[in-house]
């Protein structure tokens, strides 16, 4: 048990998947108490973490939505003196939810992606040309993986390239504050805090500059937005900045590096992308289920309830393990393996229901023109040195992937 609540855990990914085998054989739904975690189920199969998603009048996210240890908890209470740390679409529950989430629900319509999808093409062709002039190997999630899915989200924002190193920076020590490379202080819970502070200092100058210069971005959106028609507390505005930050990057540059890992690792899997490019849809969708980036979300039940036989008590806090249901026998044939072409492939990595991630079509699309990109332009890529995984039981993946790139010459020659 202990491996699927601790950071380092999840950054041991055979001993994880071990352990989750484990309880979805033997007790899929499990309680689990332990010294400064406040007690809640640990749910690791597929049906049952779709049930309670899709059971929302009896499931609420809020205001438990991730594990933290209590003293973080105490920590962050402290600063907020909110029952969470922020309030943002995760947290929130009918009738607040629908329509903080319809103020940007736009931006991720069709028409409003279409118009990014030319954009992105170009975006990820000059971050591969900054890789391509570079001697030897790179770390293709920090000079890859990070700057392009930061600046997709910086540029729906409104905030300048300049800003987007440091902006990740606060936005990764916020998810990842356990990880010893992430982190800003020695406890978690004084690392949330600080990056909480300077990500509010950062945003309330950009919503000051926008609510008396508007702009066509995200922030002007947010900004001026009047849910139940009065202008949004302070308290939701800033979580509202603090979820795109972190919701809009981090996950997809984790999908991008862990995805290229799962290609290395299985040769011919790359050699049949490569060999059959039109495969490239279903490559994502599996790399999705592989890396699963998001490990978790949390929910509480507001009844007496059972799921799956299991009596459930009201108030009762449920952790719903996505990446072990997307590792499940009973759903997936030959759920350890990385096969480009699965189909059907009904992963549950962008989550399910309500809350079910609002920038799902534009993860793909970046995926998509990334590695479009990189087949397009590269002959071969290879493991160049180890690779680092994130702690953290929130979001964790591929943080360090060292690899050597052979350009193809008649792309360099037609570029020239
Ligand atoms: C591979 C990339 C991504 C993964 C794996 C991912 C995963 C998730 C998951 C698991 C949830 C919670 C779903 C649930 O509780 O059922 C979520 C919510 C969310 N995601 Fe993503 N996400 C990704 C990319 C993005 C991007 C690029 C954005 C763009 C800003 C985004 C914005 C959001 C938002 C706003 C929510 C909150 C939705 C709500 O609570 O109503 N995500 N995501």
């Amino acid at each position: 048990m202990e491996v699927l609540i601790s950071s380092r855990g999840h950054a041991s990914p055979s001993r994880l998947e071990r352990a989750c085998a484990l309880l979805r054989r033997e007790a899929p739904l499990h309680w689990v108490e332990r010294p400064d975690v406040r007690p809640f189920w640990a749910v690791t199969r597929y049906a049952d973490i779709v049930s309670i998603e899709t059971r929302s009048g009896q499931f609420a996210a809020g205001p438990r939505t991730y594990l933290a240890s209590e003293t973080s908890e105490a920590v962050l209470q402290r600063v907020t003196g909110k029952p969470q740390l922020v309030r943002s679409l995760t947290e929130m529950d009918p009738p607040d939810h629908a329509v903080y989430r319809a103020i940007i629900q736009g931006a991720f319509a069709p028409p409003a992606l279409r118009e990014l999808e030319t954009w992105l093409a170009r975006w990820a062709a000059e971050i591969i040309d900054r890789i391509a002039a570079c001697s030897g190997p790179i770390d293709f999630a920090a000079d890859v993986a990070l700057p392009f899915t930061f600046r997709v989200i910086g540029r729906m924002l409104g905030t300048p390239e300049a800003d987007d190193a440091r902006l990740a920076r606060l936005a990764q020590a916020f998810v990842g504050a356990e990880d010893p490379q992430r982190r800003l202080a020695e406890s978690p819970g004084d690392t949330m805090r600080m990056a909480m502070l300077a990500l509010r200092d950062y945003f309330e100058a950009v919503v000051a500059d926008r609510l008396a210069y508007p702009r066509d971005d995200l922030t002007s959106l947010i900004a001026r937005a009047e849910p139940h028609g009065a202008a949004m507390p302070h308290y939701e505005l800033i979580s509202y900045f603090i979820l795109l930050v972190t919701a809009g990057h981090d996950t997809t540059a984790l999908a991008l590096g862990g995805g290229l890992e799962a290609l290395l690792a299985a040769p011919d899997q790359f050699a049949r992308l490569r060999a059959e490019p039109d495969l490239l849809d279903s490559a994502i969708e599996e790399m999705l289920r592989w890396t699963t980036p998001v490990r978790h979300f949390m929910r509480t039940a507001l009844g007496d309830t059972e799921v799956a036989g299991q009596p459930i008590r009201e108030g009762d806090a449920l952790a719903l393990f996505f990446h072990s249901a997307n590792r499940d026998e009973s759903v997936f044939e030959s759920a350890g393996a990385f096969l480009i072409d699965r189909s059907p492939n009904p992963h549950i990595a962008f989550g399910r229901g309500p809350h079910v991630c609002m920038g799902l079509q534009l993860a793909r699309m970046q995926m998509r023109a990334m590695f479009a990109e990189l087949l397009r332009r590269t002959e071969r890529i290879e493991r160049a040195g180890r690779v680092r995984r994130v702690q953290s039981p929130f979001m964790s993946g591929v943080s360090r992937l060292p690899v050597r790139i052979a350009f193809r010459a008649s792309f360099d020659a037609a570029a020239e």
